[in-house]
């Protein structure tokens, strides 16, 4: 969700802008712009559309400046076209603005500066920003932006340049992400890492309210109150490939035939001599006992990651959880207590409404254990202890790896709490572990199984509406299976349990409905095979996934995908695998632009 780039050095600015704002992309957009300081002056050049156009543009231009701050826009506050583009000028043609985020007293501040001449040409929320660092620009420009940003209400992640200072920028941030990279005779800002990655691997990570003043030799980040405050050097130890295509058509095929070594990479650092550690947590047996409730809390794919952590959590370790949608947590006034543990899930450690439900919870008293990918993100700084994903850089839009990944954290997270509880016995622990341990190579053969699916979305991918049904873990699975298709093909979803189809929904199956269902549990085998009946009677086609050893599911079904037999209790993390191939195929298909999907953004940094 909007992108910033920001550049002071030697180099010519607008093409390092513009490629920063390319690695960006995955971030979604729908408009793109940039203001350099060129000869003197502050040059806007910004469009609707691709990166593509506003290269077009630029190259029509003589924009030789080493100075600037490039955007690209996802609407909120009016819509996609030129005049609400990034960056916003001020009228006065001194101050140019880029802006992620939304100003919430906007309108009030709008007509104050209305009532003192300014003139607004957007319907944009962050006009009111550069009108008014113009307002309060008396001859020193961080002072002007402390000021302002003193009088916004809402989120902003902001880079600023003025025409009476050629020699720096500045850039500030509250609840919308904002790192500023260090290099050598040239320093940048930026929305996410990839941005600057071929530049710099030094970083700074900068806090809310903190605002960074920045010439090429020199950053210094200063806390609201103007007080220098001195930050730690985080190095960024990724490498650029982990950011690129590497010969993939697209980066969520990357992504998934990354899962096998990125699920490596989160379970093996954790089991050591057949036991669970989880040293960099301190969940002690003691707090676990007198704990009262879990709520696991988090937005959509680390939502439906969660549904499957309430199912292991409850059935191993015995506690009872809720799970909760953020948007909704945050604004229930949810009971909670010191006896409460709140799990947020999050990929990229910046979704606003998950990042408020983690403040309101810890504003309550419950302590916080975080669930995240993205080393150094906004939630796993506040939150009282992180458990990393490691799934590496996470581009495509659609999240596949960074699922797998939240979902073997949280089976490591059953089974220790379950361990410590005393509810588990030693011989079905070392069972659990054996096969977590089996995961990556599982997830292979899934993998290699591709064309099975491939073929299967070539001969239905102009279905307009594809039903998924499933039971226990397969009835979590079915959300995520369900979202990922309509969120990259466009075709409509829905999901249910295998037993509540027949409550209503079931009135839309007719000849020719397309129905997935993942069928990996043993208990509920039966009961799926009626429900398959059942959606078969009415002239449904199922398809089906489920382990090899499941034979009478060919009876049923018209094609099954077969994962490797593996215990039930585990069988998501492949069978999932399945299910993002699957819409994967049935997106490339259609010719969709699976990698950036339409109206979708990667990071979710606003309500
Ligand atoms: C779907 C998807 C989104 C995210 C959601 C939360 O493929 O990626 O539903 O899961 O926006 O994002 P994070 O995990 O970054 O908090």
């Amino acid at each position: 969700m909007c992108g910033i780039v920001g550049y002071i050095g030697e180099r010519c600015a607008a093409p390092i802008l513009i490629n920063g704002l390319k690695k960006l992309e995955y971030r979604g957009y729908d408009s793109a712009g940039v203001a350099v300081f060129d000869n003197g002056a502050l040059k806007v050049v910004k469009c609707k559309g691709r990166l593509k156009c506003l290269e077009e543009k630029v190259a029509n231009e003589t924009l030789e400046g080493k100075v600037g701050i490039g955007h690209t826009r996802w609407a909120t506050h009016g819509e996609p076209n030129d005049v609400n583009s990034h960056p916003h000028i001020s009228n006065s043609g001194k101050i140019a603005v880029v802006h992620n985020g939304i100003i919430e007293n906007y309108i009030k501040l709008k007509e104050f500066l209305q009532s003192k001449g300014y003139n607004f040409e957007s319907d944009t929320d962050t006009e009111v920003v550069a009108h008014l660092v113009d307002y309060n620009y008396k001859g020193d420009l961080k002072e002007a932006v402390m000021s302002t940003i003193s009088e916004l209400e809402g989120s902003y992640a902001l880079g600023v340049i003025c025409s009476d200072c050629p020699d720096m920028f500045l850039a500030a941030r509250k609840d919308s992400p904002l790192i500023v990279g260090l290099g050598r005779g040239e320093n940048f800002i930026a929305s996410d890492i990839p941005a600057i990655l071929e530049h710099t691997r030094d970083i700074y990570i900068l806090e809310d309210k903190e605002i960074a003043v920045l010439d090429k030799d020199n950053v210094k980040v200063f806390n609201i109150y103007g007080t220098e405050v001195k930050k730690e050097v985080f190095h960024v130890n990724w490498d650029v490939a982990a950011a690129e295509k590497s010969g993939y058509k697209h980066f969520m095929m990357k992504e998934m035939c990354e899962e096998p070594k990125v699920l490596k990479d989160t379970i093996s650092p954790r089991i050591k001599d057949g036991k669970i550690v989880l040293d960099s947590i301190n969940i002690e047996p003691e707090y676990l006992e007198n704990i009262n409730r879990i709520h696991i809390v988090a937005c959509g794919t680390a939502y439906h990651a969660g549904v499957v952590g309430k199912y292991l959590i409850e059935k191993l370790a015995r506690i009872p959880v809720e799970v909760d949608v953020a948007s909704e947590f945050r604004y229930r006034d949810p009971l909670l207590s010191d006896k409460d543990l709140v799990i947020i899930i999050s990929q990229s450690g910046e979704t606003i409404d998950t990042l408020f439900a983690l403040r309101e919870s810890k504003r309550k008293g419950a302590r916080v254990l975080s669930i995240v990918n993205v080393v150094g993100s906004s939630i796993a700084r506040e939150s009282d202890e992180v458990l990393y994903t490691w799934a590496g850089p996470e581009i495509a839009v659609a999240s596949t790896k960074a699922y797998n990944t939240q979902l073997a954290v949280l089976y490591l997270i059953a089974c220790d709490f379950a361990k410590k509880r005393g509810t588990i016995d030693d011989e079905q622990l070392e069972r659990i572990i054996e096969q977590l341990k089996e995961m990556p190579s599982v997830v292979d053969k899934v993998l290699q199984n591709k064309e099975a699916i491939q073929k299967f979305s070539s001969e239905h991918y102009n279905a307009k509406s594809i039903f998924f049904i499933g039971r226990g873990l397969d009835y979590a699975l079915s959300m995520e299976g369900s979202l990922k298709l309509k969120e990259i093909s466009y075709i409509h979803s829905e999901a249910y349990a295998g037993g509540e189809l027949k409550h209503g929904t079931i009135a839309l199956i007719e000849k020719g409905t397309l129905v997935v269902c993942p069928m990996t549990q043993d208990d509920l085998l039966e009961k799926m095979i009626s429900n398959i009946r059942e959606v078969k009677a009415r002239g449904a086609v199922v398809l089906a996934i489920t382990q090899e050893k499941n034979k009478e599911v060919e009876k049923v079904a018209d094609v099954v995908i077969k994962i490797p037999d593996v215990d039930p209790l585990v069988a998501p993390i492949a069978a999932i695998t399945s299910m993002q191939l699957f819409a994967y195929y049935m997106a490339v298909q259609k010719g969709c632009d699976v990698d950036k999907p339409r109206n979708l953004a990667k990071s979710v940094t606003v309500e």
